[in-house]
């Protein structure tokens, strides 16, 4: 026993869930955190240059690691990410257009057949759309994937779909959230994607936010059940909640607390919001520095009160 409830346990089935890194599994008192959750995805491992560093030559060896941790932990696995301008390879980078693409389409076949019926769900693109656009259309960001395949997304989601029918592809992007005029454009992207029939099921909303910058509950909940109309599913795939030196307070779990609730709370409003993921398990373990103290457990990894905010939520 943990010594203090599970969120698993009170989810009803629910996939709530955090990112890990098997570089942490060697400490008993992260693996015991995990246990607080009944979803994962690994926070690397999965990632393009984690599975195909070398042109051709597949390692599975660290995914695969991750999702047998989940199997032992009974939590079920997100796929993230195949095709991201981030976290890519050298070679791929410096690829002409042809063998490019022929290289997004024989990394997405390989992926997907090596986890056919064991992950269900994949992020198929991430982060392809720039920051600057303010709701007024979209623009794409200008990466090395848009220079040389200009129709990458669709490629990609197409390719998943005709190799794993059954898998439940998703969009995921950051600033997405309701604040920015970013998350608009990405609404209107995701309905555009649907209107030409680009097999898409999902959109996540990676949800990297601060208290400073914070989406209020009424916005977020309209936007989830905006794309429930549209007709896709939505995950809030990487939640954290930063704390820039400036919001330093005694209030300020209490205030972290209230944006975890707030999102957990818009996602189970909506039939459609089917997934919920904090990024990381514990602060010192988040990818923004234990300082920001973003996340759900301490350095002790004991839940903090954000944790408890959450159970009481569900
Ligand atoms: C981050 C990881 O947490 C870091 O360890 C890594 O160095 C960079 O990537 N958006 C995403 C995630 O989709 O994959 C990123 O994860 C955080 C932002």
């Amino acid at each position: 026993a943990n010594g203090y409830e599970l969120l698993k346990d009170y989810s009803k089935g629910f996939r709530i869930g955090a990112a890990t890194n098997t570089i942490h599994y060697n400490n008993a008192n992260y693996v015991n955190a995990m246990k607080a959750f009944n979803y994962m995805v690994a926070e690397n491992a999965c990632k393009f240059v984690s599975i195909q560093y070398t042109k051709g030559n597949f390692n599975f060896n660290d995914c695969d690691a991750h999702l047998n941790k989940a199997k032992e932990l009974g939590m079920d696995f997100r796929g993230h990410a195949l095709i991201w301008h981030s976290m890519a390879p050298k070679w791929l980078e410096n690829e002409d257009s042809n063998t490019m693409k022929n290289s997004i389409i024989n990394h997405i076949t390989t992926v997907l057949k090596h986890y056919e019926g064991k992950i269900d769900t994949w992020d198929v693109v991430n982060e392809a759309i720039d920051d600057s656009s303010n709701g007024n259309g979209w623009k794409m960001r200008n990466s090395f994937l848009y220079q040389k395949v200009p129709n990458f997304i669709d490629l990609a989601f197409q390719t998943a779909r005709q190799v794993s029918p059954k898998t439940k592809l998703f969009y995921n992007d950051y600033n997405t959230e309701g604040i920015w005029g970013k998350s608009e454009s990405v609404y209107q992207f995701i309905a555009d994607l649907k209107k030409r029939n680009i097999p898409i099921d999902g959109v996540g909303l990676q949800y990297h936010v601060s208290v400073q910058n914070q989406p209020q509950y009424n916005k977020i909940n309209d936007l989830i059940g905006r794309y429930c109309k549209l007709g896709v599913e939505v995950h809030i795939t990487e939640l954290d909640v930063s704390c820039e030196s400036s919001c330093w307070a005694s209030d300020v779990e209490s205030k972290q607390a209230t944006v975890f609730t707030n999102a957990l709370k818009a996602c189970l409003a909506n039939s459609c919001c089917t997934g919920f993921l904090v990024w990381g398990i514990g602060d010192p373990d988040s990818w923004l520095g234990n300082d920001k103290k973003g996340l759900l457990f301490n350095g002790n990894y004991q839940p903090k009160s954000q944790y408890t905010a959450l159970l009481n939520v569900l």
